[in-house]
């Protein structure tokens, strides 16, 4: 990929790497984190970066083996900035003392005040000469500042909380600027970032130039398929491709029968119609409900379903005459790499693949063309390309679809009721507003039968729970507060408008305990 300019962020194995990318990435800076035991001094000479950061971490520079930037780091003439660890790691190697925190450590909130002379790295701080609330999080803390060094800013357990070499331009911090609780930390990023000569150029504009450029010489003039889910992902993935290579790719759609209501239409219209994709819209909504039938085992759904998958999509694979790239809408954090301490440094590679067990079988090559964006960015990337900000911000919708919200047997009986009664609790939730606040919002219909009364008669219908939460990244997840207005409304709507339903419930449970999806 032609980016000119690069930071690399060498990781140390901080909980919260990921967000120093994040505030640089914001400062429309690229980087790239990379475990520490995997740069040398050949990678850096290859990367090239134009300024480097060394993260925090979990180690000491006492523990035999301690993690160690390599020596070419100092000589690349690059400014650095390190941070927490790394900043122990930089006086470490540099000449300075690190003593153990005895009685010292220091984690939360902690104010740093100014010292003395002027540093371009703090502009913006300590603007009325006042101190600045920082985020520490450390045992061991530096005692010695290394030769060339000056301190700019101390904190009551941190003396040298703010360190430089201004001449060689390398910077140290002992606290983390990338979290939040560090209130002025973005500023210090941008800083650090317009010191080190960056331009900050890097825009969705140039990502997808630079991604179509990529995608062509990789693929060159052979045949791509793309698994359409109707997920943000697989769909930024499959308009970016089809903008390099036009029809060299063929999108699959596969229809298990389990898809929300108008949800086959709206994915096939969009691309085929809009997008003049070539598009398999493999209705096989017949071959998943039928093996489904009698299955009540949450996990023998998930494996009925996965395995059908993946004999569908290579049936139509087929179909389009050879192609030997598969594409995937991989994302960022699934494929950095993470840093592990348990019994020395060891690399765990995170790898997630939408379509789970197809590379593999199929001897297929991947195009993975978000591999270096958050999904923020994936979005932005998918405005950039024109696609609908309705589209853009759906909530997510899981691989066996509507198989794990219908908890017991599944019947083509049961889905249908399901489907119009998450149409309604969806249209609620839109009419008041809220869609964009929740992160995914969807009802599951009980194998539960109850007993109520409309006008004059007894029924006998099934009951639903509605479920709503707010999450970052599906991991954890809390309920989303409606109010009984709400709630009391919704419950009317889906008992008079859908046949088969006279019980509404609302899940308050949050993640964990629970999943966000019922099975
Ligand atoms: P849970 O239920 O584990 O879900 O809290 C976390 C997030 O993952 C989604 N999910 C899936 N997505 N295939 C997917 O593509 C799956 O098998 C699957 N299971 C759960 C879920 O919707 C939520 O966003």
């Amino acid at each position: 990929m032609t980016h000119h300019e690069r930071l690399l962020i060498i990781d140390f194995g901080s909980q919260v790497t990921q967000l120093i990318a994040r505030r640089l990435r914001e400062l429309h800076v690229y980087c790239e984190i990379h475990p520490f035991n995997r740069v040398d001094d050949a990678f850096l000479r290859d990367f090239a970066p134009k300024a480097i950061i060394f993260s925090g971490g979990p180690a000491s520079v006492f523990e035999d083996g301690a993690p160690m930037p390599p020596k070419a780091a100092f000589e690349a003439g690059v400014p650095i900035l390190g941070i927490c660890y790394g900043q122990q790691a930089m006086m470490h190697c540099l000449g300075g003392k690190v003593e153990r925190g005895h009685g010292t450590a220091e984690f939360g909130r902690a104010f740093v005040t100014p010292v003395e002379a002027k540093l371009s790295l703090l502009d913006g701080w300590f603007e009325d000469g006042g101190r600045e609330q920082v985020w520490m999080s450390h045992g061991d803390h530096v005692s010695e500042i290394a030769p060339g060094f000056e301190v700019y800013g101390t904190s009551p357990n941190a003396p040298f909380a703010i360190t430089a070499d201004p001449v060689r331009q390398f910077f140290a911090v002992q606290f983390h600027p990338e979290v939040h609780h560090t209130p002025k930390g973005a500023k210090l990023y941008e800083n650090f970032v317009r010191l080190a000569g960056f331009k900050g150029d890097w825009t969705m504009g140039a990502y997808r130039e630079d991604a179509i450029a990529k995608i062509r010489e990789q693929v060159g003039d052979q045949k791509v398929i793309c698994g359409l889910s109707g997920g943000v992902d697989s769909s930024v993935a499959a308009v970016l491709i089809h903008e390099a290579i036009g029809d060299q790719l063929t999108c699959v759609f596969v229809d298990h029968g389990l898809l929300r209501k108008g949800e086959a239409e709206q994915v096939v219209t969009m691309f085929r119609d809009h997008y003049n994709m070539p598009l398999i819209h493999a209705d096989e909504s017949e071959l998943f409900l039928t093996a489904l039938e009698g299955v009540t085992d949450p996990e023998v759904k998930r494996k009925t379903i996965g395995r059908l998958f993946i004999e569908v999509f290579e049936k139509h694979a087929k179909s389009v005459g050879g192609a030997t790239f598969l594409a995937q809408g991989t994302l960022y954090p699934d494929v950095i790499e993470s840093v592990s301490f348990s019994g020395g440094p060891s690399v765990t590679i995170k790898s997630h693949h939408n379509v789970g067990g197809l590379p593999e079988k199929m001897g297929m090559k991947l195009v993975e063309p978000l591999r270096e964006l958050f999904k923020d960015e994936v979005r932005a990337l998918g405005r950039e390309l024109g696609l609908p900000d309705s589209f853009i911000g759906r909530h997510p919708f899981p691989g066996p679809g509507l198989a794990i919200r219908c908890p017991g047997e599944i019947t083509r009986d049961k889905l249908e009721i399901l489907r119009n009664a998450d149409a309604v609790f969806i249209d609620q939730i839109r009419r008041h507003g809220l869609y964009d606040a929740i992160w995914q919002a969807f009802v599951a219909l009980l194998p539960v039968k109850t007993v109520g009364v409309m006008g004059d008669g007894r029924t006998y219908d099934y009951a639903c729970a509605l479920r709503a939460v707010t999450s970052v990244d599906g991991m954890t997840a809390d309920y989303y507060p409606f109010s009984h207005e709400f709630l009391g409304e919704t419950a009317t709507r889906i008992i008079n408008e859908v046949r088969g339903i006279n019980r509404v419930t609302y899940d308050i449970t949050s993640k964990p305990p629970g999943t966000i999806e019922w099975e």
